[in-house]
């Protein structure tokens, strides 16, 4: 590592801390330390359990000289020590020690970055890897935090967000008029999915192999909220058929009838409300923070089917001029014009709004604005090898979980791209995440 990727490094470090603390900054104290949803930690424990990790990797790892495979998070950040559910139970240090613990790791891992070796091989440390994978998961617990800010918000807490929610109802918005069931067709033959990637990807995206699929047709935009409303006056909610059975008991047991965070005014007309403050409801915008049961309804509704996460991604990479996947579906490198990502709006842009971010396929909004739920159960790829712990991917595996494609409003840049594999379970709804709707043939 020479001395400006160290100086990258650092950098990248820092811009992130900058974002988790302005996030914790929100809401006032007394919320950080409670639980709100047993799906979602107390932020104290989140903000905690980061700098443990840094710690682990950051310092302990790269600075032990034998195997690592004794290292562990200390029990009470330790997820599999205390699952979700249990950990408003836990008794955790207040905001100001947690903050005066994440800046004490942050001091010595900076010394250690400047101070290591400069021709370190370890495939830990080489191009920074082990670094970004630190930053990276600061920034997916960032989004869990959002998770639970949205659900203080919701509890009646005063967010102090009014500000960046109102300011993006301000901007250009593209024309009402735009066909938001426009379909594109995939023709069929092989792509490349995953990646070989080792300078910042995670294990569970490795590695990249060839696979053929039959032509298909997908959503050119995601599903909107018009289209969701559309689902409802036509009693999606309420007929079996398009339901399977797991998703009609999830919807007789949790009494869901329309999306997280709505509501009807007065005059019968539908709001949304993310973090506590109503907007009426903007029809041409991505739905959200629906479930994967939800998801499956609609798709089955509109007479196609939730895409496999393989289709998502041909839909999303593939470029069959250069034979090549791209590692985001316009090209290579991230961009503030081609996908609402990284929380330049609180919420998803209206369809339409980044014709820059068009796939080589032709397809829209792929990768901000919301999570896409897939058909795909989360598992390991042929080859799969854990790196560089057992507990980021292999636990998960298995028949529970779905995976989520792309990317929401609110994912950091760095975790923007086509190879990103996110998971959660079928009736989870606490996800900014949508959909878009695939179909066997055109
Ligand atoms: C990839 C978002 C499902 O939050 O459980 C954070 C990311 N892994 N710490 C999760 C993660 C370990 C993970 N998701
Ligand atoms: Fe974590």
């Amino acid at each position: 590592m020479n001395l400006e990727l160290r100086q990258q490094l650092a950098q990248m470090l820092a811009e992130t801390r900058r974002r988790t603390l302005a996030l914790a900054e929100l809401v006032d104290e007394q919320w950080l330390t409670r639980q709100f949803r047993p799906y979602l930690s107390p932020i104290v424990w989140d903000l905690g359990h980061v700098a443990d990790f840094e710690k682990l990797w950051l310092i302990d790892a790269i600075t032990s000289a034998e195997t690592k495979s004794h290292l562990r998070l200390r029990p009470l950040y330790n997820p599999f020590d205390h699952p979700r559910k249990d950990r408003g139970e836990l008794s955790l240090p207040r905001y100001a020690e947690t903050r005066a613990h994440m800046s004490r790791v942050r001091e010595r891992v900076i010394d250690i970055l400047f101070s290591l070796p400069m021709s370190s091989d370890e495939t830990l440390l080489r191009d920074g890897y082990v670094y970004r994978m630190v930053a990276q998961h600061e920034g997916q617990h960032q989004e869990t935090m959002l998770q639970a800010i949205n659900i203080i918000g919701q509890e009646g807490a005063p967010v102090e967000l009014a500000a960046s929610i109102e300011s993006s109802s301000r901007e250009p918005r593209p024309s009402e008029a735009i066909d938001d069931e426009q379909r594109v067709s995939i023709p069929a033959g092989s792509c490349t999915i995953g990646t070989n990637d080792r300078t910042r990807c995670y294990d569970n995206e490795r590695p990249r192999r060839e696979v053929k699929l039959p032509v298909f047709a997908i959503d050119r935009y995601p599903v909107t909220n018009r289209r969701w409303l559309v689902f409802m006056d036509d009693g999606g909610y309420a007929n079996r058929d398009w339901w399977t059975a797991d998703g009609w008991r999830w919807l007789a047991g949790s009494h869901v009838r329309h999306p997280q965070g709505w509501c009807k005014d007065a005059q019968g007309g539908w709001l949304e409300t993310t973090f506590g403050i109503e907007r009426p409801l903007v029809l041409n915008e991505p739905v959200q923070q629906v479930s994967y049961f939800e998801a499956e309804a609609f798709a089955r509704w509109a007479g196609g089917r939730l895409p496999s996460e393989f289709e998502w991604e041909k839909a999303a990479a593939w470029d069959s001029a250069s034979g090549c996947a791209r590692r985001l579906p316009w090209g290579d490198e991230p961009s503030a014009d081609c996908a609402n990502i990284d929380l330049s709006r609180w919420h998803p842009a209206p369809v339409g709004s980044y014709p820059g971010g068009v796939s080589a396929n032709g397809v829209e909004q792929l990768v901000g604005d919301v999570y896409e739920w897939t058909a795909s159960r989360f598992d390991g790829y042929p080859g799969f090898e854990a790196f560089p712990f057992l507990e980021y991917s292999e636990p998960f595996f298995g028949s529970y979980y779905r995976v989520l494609r792309g990317a929401a409003w609110s994912t950091p840049t760095m975790l923007a791209r086509c190879s990103y594999r996110n998971w959660d379970l079928r009736e989870r709804r606490q996800l900014f995440s949508g959909l878009r709707v695939a179909w066997d043939a055109d």
